[in-house]
């Protein structure tokens, strides 16, 4: 019997890949078909698929032609397979041509002429692009635009700012540039806000009602009710409404959280979480260090013990004189089996390195914890201890749009990584430090 084998992402399968399937079962009498998972898409820089993997072996699957559907998973799994399937040949398209010459030694490799005029990449740039309109006034924006370029089916339209000294070259381009928020939300399918916390409740109500997706940075609002209502809203208008917290978006974040769950480290006791930086106070545009570094302190903490803590103590201790800006804020929370404590400053600088503590062993992420690529679990007995790398593109916003534009496509935040539970406790906890409640100052 001969064994044939190929290899693909298969997304929005289109009859090139029909075509390359057929040609590839008639070189032999068993096919073979390695569909790519998308952790390793993204680590071969393939971020815009479609559909999840899942669509797509069942989209090869469907098509009849394969006898065994595998799921390439790493770098160097070919010539894995080739040996642990004793694979006769190796085939794929003529786009790939000479790429694959160093599995000659163990098997034949046939490239076959591509067919000429479809690809994935053609299917999803004819899909309709959601035209996005950034709100704010910081070089953030400029990031968030240079990532949107790196995600199908998202388009930066227009911005809204009182200022254009922030932009760079490409953002002053673009066709809308506008103080005037209605006017760019007239203009855009959805709103991306970092605009000031206090102008989100308004800006988000006003955008939801006209029927646009929201996605906004972190706190959404300060506010438990209004979050509520606000999700409320998106939910009756048939929109998206989504947290920006990009850490959670980096897939080394995403893969600890599944290895806490999976009981790595055993019971989870405690979880401590800095993050911090020393920024001027100069100008009112800068964000108080309780917006930009709360909602990412406690995004692992509710994320890892939940969102029922049964009590909070916060420390806070301002940067100026006139009490106007905090400095620094100490968070502790008492679970019924567990503790944690997250330690934020714009005016104090500390490591910024996450550690989860369990009964077993503990995981750490050295510092900045936040734009994560690297990970250890570490055991009494060091030589269980692991490492873990996983590649960070575009510290987690691309991957970020581009569950924003998924869930607009599909009109459910089913790809967000931020569940409403723990966006309405961030909102809680903003709401708590801002009334006074519960804080105490040093
Ligand atoms: N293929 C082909 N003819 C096409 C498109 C793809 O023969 N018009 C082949 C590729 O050479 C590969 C297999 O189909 O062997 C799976 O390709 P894949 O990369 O999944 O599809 P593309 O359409 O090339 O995807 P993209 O545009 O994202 O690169």
């Amino acid at each position: 019997m001969v064994k044939v084998i190929t290899y693909g992402t298969y997304d929005l399968l289109h009859y090139g890949h029909i075509r390359l399937l057929e040609r590839a079962k008639a070189l032999g009498d068993y096919l073979i078909v390695g569909v790519t998972a998308e952790d390793f898409d993204k680590v071969r820089g393939k971020i815009n698929v479609q559909q999840s993997l899942m669509e797509r072996v069942e989209a090869v699957r469907s098509t009849g032609i394969a006898d065994e559907i595998i799921i390439e998973e790493y770098e160097g799994q070919k010539l894995d397979d080739i040996k642990r399937y004793n694979v006769d040949i190796f085939t794929v398209g003529s786009d790939w041509i000479g790429h694959f010459d160093y599995l000659k030694e163990f098997c034949k490799v046939i490239y076959l002429p591509r067919t000429e005029g479809v690809s994935s990449s053609g299917l999803r740039s004819k899909r309709r692009s959601l035209c996005l309109g950034l709100v704010g006034e910081t070089e953030f924006l400029n990031k968030v635009a240079q990532e949107c370029d790196c995600v199908n089916g998202i388009h930066v339209g227009g911005i809204c700012a009182k200022s254009t000294a922030f932009m760079n070259a490409a953002m002053k381009e673009l066709p809308v540039i506008t103080d005037n928020y209605e006017e760019l939300v007239e203009k855009a399918d959805a709103i991306y806000l970092r605009s000031q916390p206090a102008e989100h409740y308004s800006q988000i109500q006003f955008a939801l009602e006209k029927g646009r997706h929201v996605l906004c940075e972190s706190p959404v609002v300060p506010d438990r009710k209004k979050y509520r209502e606000l999700q409320e809203l998106a939910e009756e208008k048939g929109v998206i409404l989504m947290e920006a917290i990009k850490t959670a978006y980096a897939t080394a974040y995403s893969r600890l959280l599944l290895l806490l769950k999976e009981g790595k480290i055993g019971e989870i006791v405690s979880v401590d979480a800095t993050c911090t930086s020393i920024k001027s106070i100069e100008g009112s545009l800068q964000w108080d260090g309780i917006y930009e570094w709360g909602p990412t302190a406690l995004l692992p903490v509710f994320q890892i013990l939940g969102t029922n803590y049964t009590e909070k103590t916060v420390v806070m201790k301002y940067q100026d004189e006139e009490r106007k800006h905090d400095g620094f804020v100490k968070i502790d929370f008492v679970y019924p089996k567990a503790v944690a404590d997250i330690k934020i400053g714009n005016s104090v600088k500390s490591e910024g390195e996450l550690i989860v503590s369990g009964t077993e062993g503990y995981l750490y992420v050295p510092a900045p914890w936040w734009k994560t690529d690297y990970f250890e679990i570490r055991y009494e007995d060091r030589s269980k201890n692991k490492r873990y790398f996983y590649q960070l593109d575009g510290e987690g916003i691309r991957y970020e749009l581009v569950a924003f534009a998924r869930a607009a496509e599909k009109g459910r935040d089913i790809a967000a990584n931020i569940d409403h539970e723990v966006t309405e406790c961030i909102a809680g906890v903003m709401e708590d430090i801002q009334s006074g409640r519960a804080v105490r100052y040093i």
